[in-house]
């Protein structure tokens, strides 16, 4: 079968099986490797994409479900230019730290920030829960985050 849908601003169509999963379809197909496979049962948040503005665990959504949808990558993400908003604030905080969860948080982010829930503290803390990073934890991140919200520490 054949999936049509809207990548990072541009309408796509690809082969795609039944169960092929849409991590698998962005990375093989289309070479977009910016979302990581890592737990792949939706627990840890680095496959993390938007689909229709909402963050959605590739490793588990099927590819036919993105059809005539949204979708968006940190790749689209990095063209827009709102995402200077996002990549200065986890600069200026230090808050990539190996890279590997960093697409994810930022895209969730997004989601947040666009639909007005990331204005307070509790916003930041749930919001982010179903992203995990493994480095030095997660200070550098939520600072980042409240910059981001502009939220007051
Ligand atoms: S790889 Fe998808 S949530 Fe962990
Ligand atoms: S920076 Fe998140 S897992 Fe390393």
């Amino acid at each position: 079968m054949t999936v049509e849908f809207t990548l990072n601003g541009r309408q796509v169509s690809a082969p795609a099986e039944p169960n092929t999963l849409l991590l698998d379809l962005l990375r093989d197909h289309f070479r977009l490797t910016g979302a990581k496979r890592s737990c792949d049962v939706q627990v840890c948040g680095s496959c993390t994409v938007l689909v229709d503005g909402g963050p959605v665990s590739a490793c588990t959504y099927l590819a036919h479900e993105a059809a005539g949808r949204e979708v968006l990558t940190i790749e689209g993400f990095s063209e827009l230019p709102e995402f200077e908003h996002y990549a200065s604030a986890f600069e200026r905080h230090a808050a990539v730290q190996c890279g590997f969860c960093t697409p994810g948080f930022l895209l969730t982010l997004k989601s947040l920030r666009d639909a007005g829930d990331l204005e307070t503290e509790e916003d930041i803390r749930h919001g982010l829960d179903g992203n995990l990073c493994r480095c030095t934890g997660y200070r550098a991140i939520l600072e980042a985050a409240r910059d981001i919200g502009e939220v007051a520490a």
